[in-house]
């Protein structure tokens, strides 16, 4: 018999809502019963029928890890639900990759969860959301799908790989070197490579265990002509616990920007190398000074180091 598909509505543009036809709009307006009206072909697309449920109603640019947190424990309760194949997360795209990098890391390979947005708001002449929603609701019921995935017009990408690519256009993100995991074209799901279904979240153990507290403190630090580190001494100086720290080409830094962060490193600051560059994984070479950020964004770096930070936490004997 065909399972339900769960829908979450989180907000973003694909709620937005504006003058018809004009610029300009508001995000996080609709919610998600408002976004499944607009799309009779659903019923079609999930024959087992939808549940839906607001989780959060934010414009992603303003996420938090309260939100992400809320948002993983539902997704947790209703991956154990038997009567649900998949989920479907609408969210704005500001942030989507961050908040797939989390679900990845916290919940796994199990079943799919499928993060859909929009770059157009709703009452847009041609918005773009009610397709991104039905494909969503089609990979999620789809039975080879697996894991955390997004769909945005039409392109299916990988938790990893997906980046947001471009500030306007409607196909405005990327899985850059990697390509894209496959396509929803005309209501049927065209893999490039079918999800392999059989791994376990890095930090599955945490995911039903989050603590009700204030994630640990990781910023991002940009290495750039004429950098000199006085920024990192002045995180350090505040409590930060982790720094990534976006590296030129395949992981150079600014003499003036390592050696603040030798300093923070001999302070306990855990420090994390990510290239800033787009395309490509950086090789870190034997010896270096830092850990590497396993071939992950900055932002996805900041990410996992945040989960680690929290793990140690919880370790027996951890401080
Ligand atoms: C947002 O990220 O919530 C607003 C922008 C968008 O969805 O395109």
């Amino acid at each position: 018999m065909a399972k339900k598909i769960a829908i979450l509505g989180t907000g973003g543009t694909i709620a937005g809502v504006g003058p018809a036809g004009g610029a300009g709009y508001t995000a996080a307006q609709l919610g998600v019963e408002q976004l499944v009206a607009q799309v009779p072909a659903l019923a079609r697309a999930a024959p087992g029928g939808l549940l839906l449920e607001q989780v959060a109603q934010v414009d992603s640019k303003d996420m938090t890890t309260v939100l992400w947190q809320r948002l993983a424990q539902r997704c947790l309760a209703l991956m154990g639900d038997p009567q649900v194949g998949g989920i479907v997360v609408t969210h704005g795209t500001d942030t989507l990759e961050e908040t797939a990098w989390v679900l990845h890391e916290l919940l796994g390979q199990g079943k799919p969860v499928v993060l859909t947005c929009a770059m157009r708001p709703a009452t847009a002449l041609a918005p773009d959301g009610p397709q991104n929603l039905l494909d969503a609701v089609t990979l999620a019921a789809h039975p080879l799908a697996r894991g955390v995935l997004a769909v945005v017009a039409g392109v299916v990408h990988g938790a990893r790989e997906v980046t947001k690519a471009h500030p306007l256009r409607l196909d405005a993100f990327a899985s850059n070197d990697a390509g894209p995991v496959g396509w929803v074209e005309l209501g049927a799901v065209r893999w490039a490579r079918v999800p392999a279904g059989d791994g376990t979240a890095r930090h599955a153990a945490l995911a039903a265990r989050l603590p009700d507290a204030p994630w640990p403190r990781v910023e991002i630090v940009l290495s750039h002509a004429g950098a000199d580190g006085a920024v990192v001494d002045w995180m350090v100086a505040g409590g930060v616990r982790g720094i990534v720290v976006a590296a030129t080409g395949n992981g150079t830094l600014h003499e003036a920007l390592a050696q603040a962060l030798e300093r923070a490193q001999a302070a306990g600051v855990a420090v994390r190398v990510a290239t800033r560059c787009p395309l490509g994984r950086m090789q870190a070479p034997d010896g270096a000074r830092w850990r590497d950020a396993r071939g992950l964004s900055p932002v996805k770096a900041r990410i996992s180091l945040m989960l680690e930070l929290m793990e140690a936490a919880r370790a027996p004997g951890a401080a």
